[in-house]
This record gives structure tokens, C-alpha cells and sequence, in this order.
């Protein structure tokens, strides 16, 4: 039996449908339900952010998560297939009527993503204040809390509604297959010819 943990929304539907496709039959959270069984699969539904914690104790043997968490919490996990869903970048946000100024001494940063933030300034030898914001980061900028954000860019909608507009894209990210350290081990034929068959929908539908 392998479990995994896939991140509540249209990440874990996107990724039963291909469970579907490979197995048959229909692979499906019902209600509220957060674990179920299938074709010896046990399937969790948990939030985003703590899809790498169930990997990274051994509570799930694989997940599913996106490229910008892999590099926010720099697991320890093994990063297994870029399952091309949820596609979005990781974008530094200011006003529209604002330019990012480099030559700033410090520049005040709103974001979810500390070390992505950090790490992008500590590149571009400026300094950086993150304001650590769980959501609605967006605001920060209007109110005065924060010169910039680093967020999540999808389809933009979010910062163009708020009169916002990108500044520099940081970084590109999706859903990504990632396992347990020692479940990848333990677990090598069945975590590889189940590899083996993601792979094989995520390339056909790639085409
Ligand atoms: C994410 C992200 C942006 C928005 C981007 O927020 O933090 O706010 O989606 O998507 P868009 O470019 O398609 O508009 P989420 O919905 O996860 O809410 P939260 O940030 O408040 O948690």
C-alpha cells in the first residue's frame, strides 16, 4: 500500500483524474472525507503547505506539491516528477503607478514565502524586510505595510484587480511527485512503476 498526500483543491482532483485514467474506475475525496482507499492506494487530503510535512515524517510515502514550496521549506525529500499541473510563477508585485527601485538601501517585502524572498534580494545584493503575511498578500502594498510583494502569479487576476502589476518574475513552479526518503527505498518497485506510469499520462497529455 502506498499513501500519498495530495493538496486539497484542483491539485488533488487534477491528479486523481490521472489516477483514473491509469487505474479506471473513479478516484474521489467524498464530502469532507480527508483519507480513502483505492487499488491500494490510501489517498490524503490535506492543505498545501503541510503536503511536504506528511512526506517528510513518513506519514505519507509520496505527495504532491508545488516547485515553490520544494524550495521555500528546502526538504528533505526526493523530488520525483514535474507533474505539470497548477503551473504559476513566483513573482516580486508593486503598485502600478510604482517602479522597484534597486538602489534602494532595504526594501520592505510582504510575502508567504520568507526564504524565496530573502535568497531572491541576497542575490541582488539588496537588503530586504519580509513582513510574513499567511494570505490576501496582495494588501500589503495598498495599505502601506510593504514597498513589494513575492507571491504566487496564476493567472494574474489577483494583482490586476488590485492595481498591481508584476515586477520581476523570480521563479517558475508546479506540481511536482515528490517521496519519502525511506519509503522510496522501502518501497522502490512500487513507488517507480507507479512513477512510471505518471509519467507516461503526464507526457501524452504534454503533447
Ligand atoms: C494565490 C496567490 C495569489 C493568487 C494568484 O492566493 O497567493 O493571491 O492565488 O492567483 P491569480 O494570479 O490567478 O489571481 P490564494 O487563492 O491561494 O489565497 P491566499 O494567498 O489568500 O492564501
Amino acid at each position: 500500500m502506498l499513501t500519498i498526500a495530495l493538496p486539497k483543491g484542483r491539485i488533488a482532483e487534477e491528479t486523481l483524474e490521472i489516477f483514473a485514467e491509469i487505474f479506471g474506475g473513479e478516484f474521489k475525496f467524498e464530502g469532507r472525507e480527508l483519507i480513502f482507499e483505492r487499488g491500494g492506494f490510501r489517498f490524503l487530503n490535506v492543505r498545501n503547505q503541510d503536503v511536504p510535512t506528511y512526506v517528510e515524517h513518513g506519514a505519507a510515502d509520496l505527495g504532491v506539491v508545488g516547485l515553490d514550496v520544494i524550495v521555500e521549506k528546502e526538504l528533505d525529500i526526493i523530488q520525483l516528477l514535474d507533474m505539470r499541473l497548477g503551473k504559476c510563477k513566483v513573482a516580486i508585485g508593486i503598485k502600478n503607478e510604482d517602479k522597484l527601485d534597486w538602489s534602494r538601501p532595504q526594501i520592505k517585502v510582504a510575502t508567504k514565502m520568507e526564504n524565496i524572498t530573502k535568497n531572491y534580494f541576497a542575490q541582488k545584493a539588496v537588503g530586504v524586510e519580509v513582513v510574513k503575511l499567511y494570505g490576501s498578500i496582495e494588501l500589503a502594498p495598498l495599505v502601506g505595510l510593504a514597498d513589494a510583494i513575492v507571491d504566487i502569479v496564476e493567472t494574474g487576476s489577483t494583482m490586476k484587480e488590485n492595481g498591481l502589476k508584476v515586477a520581476e518574475d523570480i521563479m517558475d513552479s508546479s506540481a511536482h511527485l515528490i517521496s519519502n526518503k525511506n519509503s522510496f527505498y522501502a518501497k522502490k518497485k512500487e513507488i517507480f512503476s507507479l512513477y512510471e506510469k505518471i509519467k507516461e499520462v503526464v507526457q501524452r497529455r504534454g503533447e
